[in-house]
């Protein structure tokens, strides 16, 4: 016999954000940017953070607002550990509370593995160290309103797989070492999270996008390359992670945790 349907959410109620509040770091970035427009569309009211904090403001008066919910910039610096924790204070109090938190911001380190130095890429990984501080904090304040809250971190595919140097030989620097060190660790760091905090009621996830070049940042002959590469023969477009980034936040992806779900048109199923 069938289960029982009968208490079962409908699809629009678990996909529905409405009353909750959801932190977006690296939100006026080129991914940040739509992540932050996926959870305001739902219905959530969204602090986007920046390391500057007009630039976070102009962040959250571009977000749509179906449901009535405020949206308010904060500043926050991943690399610093004061101004992630002031960061996150200052969006919990302006939201009152946060349910959900998207780790998405990325101190940049062009440099590769022929031209890096030591203390570059040391610096690079302590992008992993702001991410472990500021899930932390997320799952402490779920634990202080005995509240369930969903993380959601931001690997890529490139914590999973090696460079492909064709894409890059002779039009731009082969991908940066500290990356697929920092992204490998992202990835891991999401899983370790996720098993410690699942009692706590708070469940944490990676989602790793495979090549979305930033438009008019990388020269057309590399997004050429990277598109002939992929078995969809196309780059990514930035609105192509919100239904990952949906299901994770929402209450439909309530039994999923410590998983990485890749976007990536198919480059890591070769
Ligand atoms: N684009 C892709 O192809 C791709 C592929 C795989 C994974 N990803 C991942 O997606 C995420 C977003 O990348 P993106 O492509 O959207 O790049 P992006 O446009 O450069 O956005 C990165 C954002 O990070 C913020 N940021 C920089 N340093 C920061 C710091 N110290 N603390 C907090 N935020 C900081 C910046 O915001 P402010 O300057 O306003 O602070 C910037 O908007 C990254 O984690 C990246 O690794 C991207």
């Amino acid at each position: 016999m069938a289960p029982s349907q009968e208490a079962a959410p409908t699809i629009h109620h678990l996909f529905d954000l409405s009353g909750k509040s959801a932190l977006v770091t690296g939100a006026s970035g080129w991914l940040g940017s739509s992540f932050a427009q996926a959870r305001a569309g739902a219905g959530a009211s969204v602090v986007p953070s920046s390391r500057d904090l007009k630039r976070a403001q102009d962040a959250a008066t571009v977000l749509p607002s179906p449901k009535g919910a405020t949206h308010h910039g904060v500043q926050l610096d991943h690399m610093e550990v004061k101004s992630l924790t002031n960061g996150f204070e200052e969006a919990v109090a302006v939201a009152d509370k946060l349910d959900i938190l998207v780790i998405n911001g990325l101190e940049l380190s062009g440099k590769d593995l022929t031209n890096i130095s030591f203390e570059e890429f040391a610096r690079h990984q302590v992008n992993n160290a702001g991410y472990f501080e500021l899930a932390r904090l997320g799952r402490d304040h779920a634990v202080d309103r005995g509240a369930p809250a969903t993380i959601i971190v931001i690997g890529s595919m490139y914590g999973m797989v090696g460079s492909y140097p064709d894409a890059y030989e002779g039009v731009f620097n082969a991908s940066p070492v500290a990356y697929h060190a920092l992204k490998g660790g992202t990835i891991h760091l999401t899983r370790h999270l996720a098993v410690y905090w699942a009692e706590d009621n708070v469940r944490v996830n990676c989602i790793s996008p495979g090549p979305f070049p930033i438009d008019g940042m990388v020269p057309e002959e590399m997004v050429n390359r990277l598109s002939n590469k992929s078995p969809m023969k196309r780059i990514g477009r930035p609105h192509e992670l919100k239904g990952a980034l949906m299901l994770l936040a929402s209450d439909a992806g309530s039994y999923i945790t410590g998983q990485n779900i890749v976007v990536d048109g198919g480059w890591t199923a070769w």
